[in-house]
């Protein structure tokens, strides 16, 4: 195999990730549940290194996929040089989930490129997960359940598609607030809230009970009650991240008004619900039936500068390498 190019598509969070059990082995406190996504994706591509160093071939610091790296190496015992690269077809580092789904991408690829698939899916989210937390749910698809696990070297901590998208069909418009890269990055924010926030206890307390009702809301192909908790469930997190010290405010006043707007909606009738990631842009759920309404509401919010769209993947490779 001379070179593999394999993509991942982004996950969105609705019962929030936001701490961790243990820093080196990036372990969550909680576990999270998400929505991987189909439209929105990144490339990685992985081949043998011309010279004897890895070549990096990506948007900012490659630390995080360094980590992705060395834990493959350790696994396969293939130490050749390699050359990596990701690229996205959507803003990266602006709380788009454009790390979970180039550390996914980057993982699978490393999988076929050094194993020809053949290490086993709970490793494959070790090294995931070591790159980017969230990113363990992008090697999934439809609705999926990130177990945080008890074990101290987390192998119980693995992820799992709990519905399939078909089950309770979701459409996305992505309100795009500011796709510049993010203040300060969810690790870094993440310890400051444990270190500060008032609220990050309660937060993860909550967030056991939210997961229960957000399982069975979906079993029951509930859409309000999903987006009620939801929306509680992320207001949540910035609530913590806002009671950090200093404060982490993720948001902008196009945020504000995208929220103001998803509220309006849903009174004019308009199933819906909003999330918001360490990022300004604000996420809009809705059954596929109403995307277009939606979106055709959505376009002009003060302070969105664009629309982004997209619904849950039912497998995890629909879309051709672009
Ligand atoms: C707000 O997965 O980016 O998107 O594991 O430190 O890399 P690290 O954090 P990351 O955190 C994601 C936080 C979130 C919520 C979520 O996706 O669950």
């Amino acid at each position: 195999m001379t070179e593999v190019r394999i993509s991942a598509a982004p996950n969105i969070a609705l019962i929030k990730y936001w701490g961790k059990r243990h820093k080196a082995l990036n372990l969550p406190l909680t576990s999270s549940f998400s929505v991987t996504l189909s439209q929105m994706r990144s490339w990685a591509t992985v081949r043998e290194a011309s010279g004897k160093a890895d070549e990096w071939n990506l948007m900012g610091d490659p630390s995080k996929a360094q980590r992705v790296v060395e834990a493959a190496r350790q696994t396969t015992g293939d130490r050749r040089p390699l050359y990596v690269s990701i690229e996205n077809n959507f803003p990266s580092g602006a709380g788009l989930a454009s790390s979970a789904s180039s550390m996914a991408a980057l993982t699978r690829a490393l999988s076929r490129f050094l194993a020809d698939d053949t290490v086993p899916m709970n490793q494959l989210t070790t090294w995931s997960r070591l790159g980017s937390g969230s990113s363990v749910r992008s090697l999934f698809p439809g609705y999926v359940h990130w177990e945080a696990g008890t074990d101290p070297e987390g192998k119980d901590c693995i992820a799992e598609t709990r519905f399939e998208a078909m089950h309770l069909p979701l459409a996305l418009v992505a309100c795009v607030v500011d796709d510049q890269p993010k203040p300060i990055g969810s690790t870094a924010a993440m310890e400051r809230s444990r270190d500060t926030s008032p609220l990050y206890e309660e937060f993860h307390t909550k967030n056991t009970s939210m997961m229960k009702i957000a399982l069975d809301a979906v079993t029951r192909r509930d859409f309000i009650a999903l987006g009620e908790v939801s929306e509680a469930n992320c207001l949540l997190m910035h609530e913590v991240m806002q009671t950090s010290g200093p404060p982490i405010n993720y948001f902008k006043p196009g945020t504000h008004a995208a929220i103001d707007h998803t509220r309006k909606l849903r009174a004019e009738g308009i199933p819906c619900f909003f999330t918001i990631d360490a990022g300004p842009n604000v996420k809009i759920f809705c059954p596929p039936e109403y995307q277009e309404s939606v979106r055709r509401a959505c376009e002009n919010i003060p302070g969105v500068k664009r629309l982004l769209l997209d619904r849950i993947a039912t497998q995890l490779d629909p879309v051709e390498a672009a």
